[in-house]
């Protein structure tokens, strides 16, 4: 039999009208006016501890939506047992039946719960619909067909044999649970982290982050109804050092599965070193961490594309994809002309509640996000090698709204041109026309990180120096286009340095960390 030949799930307009538009926007008003709980999932169970926490949208952050129950240490203990009293019949399930499970999930998303998951995450995580619809339907959609495609090429992936003998390698999950670790800004690598390891046969512990649990709840739902046994997928919130301490301490811990900071994940990893001699196996671990990624224009790059690229790459989602264009180095000769494009383009973008679709921008995550880079806007403010081109206000009287701002610096060491700021702030630097080689030298000694980056020019030996030049300086590459929107199936997504493991989401790579091959040779 041949698995499904997986296709990129088709991006919907919203456009006045149409019927997705008035689903969408219904579902947002019905989940606006609810009181959703959300329990841990575990097996079985739903647990309402009674210890919860408040959610409330990040434009409008007075509004509750509902409540999320926080585990204590005993959950915590129970979801590792629970999921590995699971692992047993998970492991041992035909393999193409586990990829039917998360098929059938994503064709739930794509019809019953596209609504419902878009929805959620504009409430939650404060998108856009496009922007919504390009992550929680659509990427995760992809996620889930490209595994399973990418699952049948590593099993079909057989050693040669000969007369007499037969080689085969047997593709068995990890000895253990694997624990997920997911992000706030994005519902698709929320719901590709825990289901990429389930889908080779793993049981997981999922912790999605405390800003994304209201559309965190619907994949959990979809999950259920698409046929993912209890207990293969966990789903726990709470203090997180409590939890991670718990379940790295665990000698069945196995993997993680981690999207976040570079920080968290540095001390993820320094936990797993010291508790290493402790586990049943060496644990894998994978990360997607930081970014500070780079737009660099050549003097022959053409003027407006560039300008396009900054608009979009820097501003869309207020600037949180860890793919966000967050320096740009631009030649003298076309500076003037590509900044004030980006300004036409910010004047334009109108900011406020994703319930109105016309809204481009809408708020940032939560308070401290906010607080943070509007300190950053001030010193710029004050700063003598550095100056507001565009935006610089901000309002967290209902939302936590910031303009898109538009920093230009005369320093391209400033503050802003190598601290990852996760939010709607570019800076610009400006250098001479002449000194191609030397820009890209410094954007490459600069780049701390290395996730994205996109290089501008019709000269295509130019092109040439700067690809090589920053051949270590981003793990995505973009020639001539924004460095954000990575489509799975397309541009397998994720960095190295300081950015992470570079174990491509969305790619047959990824899956491999999540199997422990045995090869059989058998004589005959
Ligand atoms: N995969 C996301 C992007 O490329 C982060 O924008």
């Amino acid at each position: 039999f041949q698995i499904p030949i997986a296709v990129n799930e088709p991006v919907k307009s919203y456009a006045p009208g149409t019927p997705e538009r008035e689903a969408v926007l219904q579902q947002y008003k019905a989940y606006f006016n609810s009181q959703v709980e959300v329990p841990l999932y575990i097996g079985s169970e739903e647990i309402f501890t009674g210890n919860t926490r408040s959610m409330s949208p990040p434009h409008d952050h007075q509004h509750v939506v509902g409540v999320y129950h926080l585990a204590e240490k005993h959950h915590i203990e129970n979801a590792i047992t629970t999921a590995l009293e699971a692992r047993t019949k998970w492991a041992a399930m035909p393999w193409e039946e586990r990829a039917s499970i998360f098929l059938k999930a994503a064709e739930l998303i794509a019809g019953p719960y596209r609504a419902k998951i878009n929805a959620a995450t504009m409430i939650a995580q404060s998108k856009n619909v496009h922007q919504a619809e390009i992550d929680s339907a659509c990427e995760l959609i992809d996620f889930l067909r490209f595994n399973v495609q990418y699952m049948g090429d590593i099993y079909s992936d057989q050693p040669e044999s000969s007369e007499g003998i037969w080689n085969r390698v047997e593709y068995r999950p990890l000895e253990g649970f694997v624990y997920a670790v997911t992000p706030f800004n994005f519902t698709a690598i929320a719901g590709n982290l825990p289901t990429s390891a389930a889908l080779m046969g793993n049981v997981v512990v999922w912790k999605p982050s405390n800003n994304q649990i209201f559309s965190a709840k619907v994949i959990m739902d979809v999950l259920k109804e698409a046929g993912v046994p209890d207990g293969v997928i966990n789903m726990v919130y709470g203090d997180a050092a409590m939890i991670t301490e718990t379940l790295l301490s665990s000698p069945d811990f196995a993997g993680i599965h981690f999207t976040g900071s570079t920080d968290v994940f540095n001390n993820l990893w320094a936990k797993i070193g010291t508790n290493i001699g402790s586990y049943k196996t060496y644990p894998r671990i994978v990360g997607e961490t930081g970014g500070k990624d780079f737009i660099v224009a050549h003097p022959s790059a053409h003027a407006k594309q560039v300008a396009t690229a900054i608009s979009r790459g820097a501003f869309e989602y207020q600037g949180q994809k860890c793919s966000a264009a967050s320096r740009v180095y631009l030649p003298k000769s076309k500076a003037d002309e590509i900044l004030s494009f980006v300004k036409t383009d910010i004047e334009s973008f109108k900011m406020g509640s994703p319930e109105d679709p016309s809204n481009f921008i809408t708020a940032v995550i939560h308070q401290s996000s906010f607080d943070k880079l509007a300190s950053y806007i001030e010193q710029a403010k004050k700063d003598e090698d550095a100056t507001i081109y565009a935006g610089g206000n901000y309002d967290k009287s209902k939302g936590y709204f910031i303009q898109p701002t538009v920093i230009v610096t005369t320093n391209p060491k400033y503050k802003t041109m190598e601290t990852e700021l996760f939010g709607p702030i570019v800076t610009v630097y400006v250098y001479e026309d002449d000194a191609w080689e030397e820009t890209l030298k410094l954007v490459d000694e600069t780049s701390i990180y290395a996730l994205t980056g996109a290089v501008f020019s019709q000269d295509r030996y130019a092109l040439s120096v700067a690809m090589k030049a920053l051949q270590n300086a981003a793990g995505n590459f973009y020639v001539n286009d924004k460095p954000t929107g990575a489509v799975v199936g397309q541009q397998p997504f994720g960095g190295a340095r300081a950015s992470g493991t570079n174990d491509k989401a969305g790619s047959a790579q990824n899956l491999l960390r999540w199997v422990s091959p045995r090869l059989i040779k058998e004589t005959f």
